[in-house]
């Protein structure tokens, strides 16, 4: 059984006196190292400190694939990886859309992350149209085949998967707990083709509107290994309630 991981995206938002809110108020009652949070680069060291206690890891919402060097702007997996960071998101369709990531530049991120031992959540998933047209099927699995291009993996906890469909990401609109099972079954196939039995072990979460409401209907779903879970995770009982409902 493919381990569950609940994982706050926090994308740009939380004040670090609202960090610190977050993590006073946040009890969490079972944890095997699954509850993950990502803040805003210039939260990660204020989030890891406060994070330790409550026994959440802290990752980062992008990463450079270079080695140091002259990329202004960009962070260093050895830099995240030295201040403590887990995993990092990567391919996350506002970086896709907004910042014009390419399948070429997520799948070089996705080699470093996992040369370096940083987990990559890589992302995938449709827009509205591309729904609409019935091309999810192919567009989500090209996007995961190019994001896994020359991927060798040791075992299934260095890979993350997450299947975001674009148009139910920030809109309160979350795909039915049997359109994201469809998904993550094909996803799930291609896994397997590549990667054998330990393709059976990788966790597929899903992301798009998660909230504590839909939130057990989805994970009761085979293939639903967690969440990737953005508005719903700002606030430390709405977060809670969601790593309560990935711990049963
Ligand atoms: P949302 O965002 O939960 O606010 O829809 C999810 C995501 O973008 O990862």
């Amino acid at each position: 059984m493919p381990k569950s991981y609940m994982v706050g995206n926090w994308k740009m938002n939380q004040t670090l006196s609202e960090i610190e809110d977050f993590f006073s108020k946040l009890k969490l009652t079972s944890n095997q190292n699954n509850f993950w949070i990502a803040p805003q680069a210039v939260h990660i060291s204020t989030c890891i400190n406060l994070a330790m206690k409550a026994g959440v890891l802290i990752g980062a919402q992008n990463c450079s694939a270079n080695e140091f060097g002259a990329y202004t702007g960009e962070s260093a997996i050895d830099s995240l990886t030295e201040l403590g960071c887990h995993f990092s998101i990567i391919g996350h369709s506002e970086r896709r859309s907004l910042y014009g990531e390419s399948n070429e530049d997520i799948n070089k991120k996705v080699l470093a992350c996992i040369k370096k031992g940083l987990v990559p959540i890589l992302c995938i998933g449709e827009t509205l149209s591309q729904r609409e047209n019935g091309e999810t099927k192919d567009v989500v699995l090209f996007q995961l085949e190019q994001g896994l291009k020359d991927v060798e993996l040791n075992n299934e906890s260095e890979l993350i998967i997450a299947y975001e469909p674009v148009w139910a990401i920030g809109t309160g609109k979350s795909a039915s707990s049997a359109q994201a099972e469809e998904v993550h079954q094909q996803i799930r196939r291609l896994l397997n083709d590549k990667f054998g039995a330990t393709g059976d072990e990788i966790s597929i979460l899903y992301g798009g509107s998660v909230k504590p409401t839909n939130v057990e209907e989805l994970l009761s779903m085979p293939n639903v290994n967690g969440g990737l879970v953005g508005g719903a995770s700002l606030k430390a009982d709405s977060f809670v309630a969601l790593c309560n409902a990935c711990s049963k």
